[in-house]
């Protein structure tokens, strides 16, 4: 869209995704299974490697042992699921410095993970083939806000009056005031960091899956499981996005006709979020 690249593409501190994975990345892409090699690159960021080992010990793998080795986590989960992770934990934090003044950025925080957890917890109740992407999904799928409330910053705090005086969604205003919403911001600097197609698919038409295209048709499940878990940990306050009305219009899963009370399952993620705080501050 013209517009965006109009406002976002002349930003010049605009994120970048570090080295290390990239080049895990590029792993992934030779087959590589020589788990020397692998370890060693990711290893190479001692903070992410901590922190993708306490993800991965966290309640959303539900492993019965304890990993206490990047090896083993590429054993257990796998390349691609650590990249995942690596990924996502990376993408949070860029924005983690952003100056906003309009949400909390840990309730956003809060919103990302209960989101993740529940897409997952929604992948496997549809049986869904790749759980542990819906999770990152969910962890990703607002990403934009960030992007907005760091680049756009006065275009977005307009946005957050514009909901407030008149009563709207966040969402809407964003589109009246800034021209386009945090789902096509947030996909718009997700390809431009080469994040895989199901995610940029996941964030742009998270609040819009009816309108996913023909060429992006083969991430529909992953958006309607992500958007469903968004609608769920929205309306049920697993966090806070800035969201003040949530448009619930959008035909999603319908968690009753799986047998689950949405309320019950809201309840279940905000207390395996706060289990995960606690141990991570522990
Ligand atoms: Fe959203
Ligand atoms: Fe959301």
């Amino acid at each position: 869209m013209e517009i965006i690249e109009r406002d976002l593409g002349n930003v010049k501190d605009l994120p970048t995704l570090p080295m290390v994975l990239r080049q895990v990345s590029a792993l992934i892409e030779t087959n590589e299974t020589d788990m020397k090699k692998i370890a060693d690159v990711i290893m190479t960021d001692t903070a992410l490697t901590v922190r993708i080992i306490r993800l991965v010990n966290s309640a959303f793998y539900g492993l019965r042992n304890r990993v206490m080795s990047i090896t083993q986590a590429v054993v257990i989960v796998g390349l691609r699921a650590v990249y995942n992770l690596m990924l996502g934990l990376t993408v949070i934090k860029l924005f983690k410095n952003g100056k906003s003044t309009h949400f909390d950025p840990n309730l956003l925080w809060r919103h990302s993970f209960g989101c993740g957890l529940l897409s997952q917890k929604v992948a496997h109740l549809v049986n869904y083939s790749f759980p542990d992407e819906c999770f990152i999904g969910g962890l990703l799928h607002d990403m934009g806000r960030l992007v907005l409330d760091q680049y756009l910053h006065d275009k977005f705090a307009k946005a957050c009056a514009h909901a407030i005086a008149h009563n709207c969604s966040l969402l809407a205003s964003e589109r009246t005031v800034i021209g386009f919403d945090h789902a096509e911001a947030g996909a718009w600097l997700a390809e431009r960091l080469n994040i895989p197609d199901s995610f940029v698919a996941t964030i742009r038409y998270h609040h819009t899956v009816a309108c996913i295209p023909q060429q992006s048709i083969q991430y529909a499940d992953i958006v309607r499981i992500i958007a469903t878990a968004n609608r769920i940990c929205t309306m049920e306050g697993v966090g806070n996005s800035g969201e003040i009305h949530y448009d619930d219009s959008e035909k999603l899963l319908d968690l009753k006709q799986l047998g689950v009370d949405q309320k019950q399952i809201a309840a279940v993620v905000n207390a395996e979020v706060d289990s995960a705080i606690a141990k991570w501050n522990s």
